[in-house]
């Protein structure tokens, strides 16, 4: 199998969000399955213009857009499984994240023309890894809630988003819980993708 990984924090290699897709990326290639990754704040993508040129042709993306978001949509139409990968921002997932979800419900949600068409990444599954600095459930929990409303409408198996607290930038993020808790999360994806 195939993961698309959109990772989304402005601290790069050594974010928390990092370690997390670090933790969950050695089990899912430890059984054997391809994941391709992208930084999305290594890219330019730019926000959706809502001018429905993707909703014309109901086989491709065909987004009118022609900036980094071309090899994601091919991606996403490869794999089985898309991971969302963002630290919590403003309680919902950063900004280039957030163009890129807009980008992808359009152009790959044909729902939206004067004929009614399909969702190109329909019965494809999803799940989320983020750290944020409040308390998961009430930091993480209108993300969670987006991305459930998103996987309804997309027509994707959504599988669950887990969510690591950040006690600031003195301490040590990585704990042995973390690791272990983070781990299970990714057995549990293995389990159901
Ligand atoms: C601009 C900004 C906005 C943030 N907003 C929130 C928030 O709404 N809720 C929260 O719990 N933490 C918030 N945080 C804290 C981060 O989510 C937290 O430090 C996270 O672990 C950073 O992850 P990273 O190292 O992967 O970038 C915010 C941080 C920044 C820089």
């Amino acid at each position: 199998m195939r993961a698309c990984v959109l990772f989304a924090s402005p601290r790069g290699k050594d974010s928390n969000t990092a370690r997390l897709v670090d933790i969950f990326l050695r089990q899912w290639r430890s059984a054997g399955h391809e994941a391709e990754i992208f930084s999305l704040y290594d890219l330019a993508i730019a926000p959706c213009r809502a001018c429905r040129g993707c909703q014309v042709d109901h086989t491709a993306p065909n987004c009118v857009i022609d900036d980094d978001m071309g090899p994601i949509f091919e991606s996403v139409l490869h794999s089985d499984l898309i991971v969302l990968a963002s630290p919590i921002y403003s309680w919902y997932c950063t900004a280039p994240l957030k163009a890129a979800m807009d980008r992808l419900v359009y152009a790959l949600c044909k729902f939206y023309g004067a004929k009614k068409g399909p969702s190109l990444m329909e019965g494809k599954a999803l799940c989320a890894l983020t750290t944020c600095g409040y308390r998961p459930e009430k930091a993480a929990d209108l993300f969670d809630e987006g991305l459930i409303r998103w996987c309804k409408h997309a027509q994707l198996r959504y599988l669950g988003l887990h969510a690591e607290r950040h006690m600031g930038y003195g301490t040590e993020f990585m704990t042995a819980e973390i690791a272990e808790n983070t781990a299970k999360f990714a057995e549990n994806i293995l389990k159901n993708v």
